[in-house]
């Protein structure tokens, strides 16, 4: 049964165990604040309030957060001091509808899903409280699930507060409540903070439901990483391994081949056409679009990148916001810098640089080359170690080249500069005028051979 959706994210903690000047909940997981990955989950169910409460590193966590997604409509509640998950759920009472039902989660579990939290939803009956639970074969640590004989759930007991008895409870508490909005003000006004930590523990309100007769149900979280908390950088480690592994068996059952799923790096989002190919130790950052049929070699970042069908990125290749075309062939050891646009069938080579230029169809940059601010038109082919002189240490200047143009060698080409179509340039030349259509432009010192010199050196003196 479905009421109006609360849902509450206590992320005030400070986590000192990181060792780090940033707060806790900004730690990335696959380069995402885990508040946000929280918050995006959260906002996936579509609740009629997002409450965020946060107190170590409010301000930034707040501009973050509000940064990163603009379309929410956050509500931040302010915990100055942290004196527990009761006080801090409280602290959002304000904000909360009068009736509903409030979710509650944390910034710093970040990769619950929306699946187990529809899971908990679905179990709402109108007049209970759903708890998430797991069973864990080393609960230490844990919060317990209490069970009276006829196995109903009356309470839970902290660690630091369980019987020995109690603390042979496998079954645990991940803290995820589901909460009728109701009761829930007058439960929170009666915490009291009087046991082994002097913390008000929202999990007291479950003993308070159970003695007031409400019932109490769960849910099982599918999946154990799913409830993981992060509290130093090793876990965090950990949470990013089974996020990557995550992302990685999403692509392969849309298809994509990979070389190896441990050994792969998403740090954004790929979309992929079929019989795509990833090689090992490839990153992928922000959107990545690859068309059909498209092999990355090994070592490769695509940061930002469309690829249409059937192209190749060979090894070690970086590309940074840029488009490929059709059939093209990118690499090995090539980068493409902002702005780079290769049409269809265009072949970029090893240790070719390329910023801000479009590269025509079927257009070759082959070897050791920078091309940069540069058009470039169709079916030419710049020789191996060529320079678009772009820059003249204060302003950025362009290069035209035309179609059919053939650069020798070793060019340098001094912009602002137009080579027209059909223009031959000799090896080695630098080119600092523009060039007519269809003629040879060569612009070098005349080759000459200085006849004895060698041998007149190479005789010994006196003799
Ligand atoms: C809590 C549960 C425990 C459960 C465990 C699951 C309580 C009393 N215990 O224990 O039963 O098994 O989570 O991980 O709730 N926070 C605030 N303000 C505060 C205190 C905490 O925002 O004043 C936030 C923290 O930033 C953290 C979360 O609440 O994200 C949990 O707090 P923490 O102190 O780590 O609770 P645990 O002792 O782990
Ligand atoms: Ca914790």
């Amino acid at each position: 049964m479905q009421q109006q959706l609360n849902i509450v994210i206590l992320a005030a903690g400070q986590g000192k165990r990181m060792n780090s000047a940033l707060p806790k909940v900004l730690h990335p997981i696959g380069t995402k604040a885990m508040l946000q990955h929280v918050v995006e989950t959260a906002q996936s169910l579509n609740p009629q309030q997002l409450i965020i409460v946060h107190g170590h590193g409010g301000e930034q966590v707040q501009q973050i957060l509000n940064q990163a997604c603009p379309n929410f409509n956050l509500t931040w509640a302010w915990q100055d001091r942290q004196l527990g998950t009761g006080h801090a759920l409280k602290c959002a009472l304000g904000q909360l509808s009068s009736t509903g039902i409030t979710l509650v989660l944390y910034g710093d579990v970040p990769l619950i899903s929306q699946a187990t939290l529809q899971a908990m939803l679905a179990k709402y009956t109108g007049n209970n409280l759903v708890m998430l639970t797991d069973n864990l074969t080393n609960p230490f640590g844990y919060g317990r699930i209490v069970r009276n004989h006829a196995g109903e759930i009356i309470a839970i007991v902290e660690e630091k507060d369980a019987t020995t008895e109690q603390k042979l409870i496998q079954e645990i508490n991940t803290g995820f409540y589901l909460l009728p909005n109701i009761q829930l003000a007058s439960w929170l006004h009666s915490l009291s903070n009087n046991n082994s930590q002097g913390e008000y523990y929202l999990t007291d309100v479950v003993a308070l439901a159970s003695q007031q007769g409400m019932a109490i149900d769960y849910v099982k979280a599918a999946n154990s990483y799913e409830v993981l908390g992060v509290n130093n950088k090793v876990q965090l480690e950990q949470l990013e391994r089974i996020y990557q592994l995550n992302q990685a068996n999403s692509l392969l059952e849309a298809g994509i081949t990979l070389a190896d799923k441990q050994r792969i790096e998403i740090r954004g989002q790929i979309t992929a056409g079929k019989d795509c190919f990833i090689d090992i130790n490839c990153i992928f950052k922000g959107s990545v679009i690859l068309g059909d049929n498209v092999t990355i070699g090994a070592g490769c970042i695509l940061d930002n990148v469309t690829v249409a069908d059937n192209v190749t990125i060979k090894p070690y290749s970086i590309l940074e916001q840029a488009t490929i075309g059709e059939l093209s062939q990118v690499g090995p050891y090539a980068r493409l810098r902002p702005g780079t646009k290769l049409l269809e069938h265009t072949h970029i080579g090893n240790f070719v640089e390329i910023k801000n230029s479009t590269i025509g169809n079927q257009s070759k940059v082959n070897h050791l080359t920078y091309i940069g601010d540069a058009q470039i038109g169709q079916k030419v082919n710049i020789g191996a170690g060529s320079v678009t002189c772009n820059y003249d240490g204060k302003n950025k200047f362009k290069t035209i080249i035309g179609d059919n143009v053939f650069i020798g060698s070793g060019t340098m080409m001094v912009a602002p500069v137009v080579i027209q179509q059909g223009s031959l340039i000799g090896a080695g030349s630098v080119i600092t005028k523009n060039t007519p259509a269809n003629e040879l432009t060569i612009s070098r010192a005349k080759q000459v051979t200085i006849t004895g010199w060698l041998a007149k050196r190479n005789t010994p003196q006196g003799s």
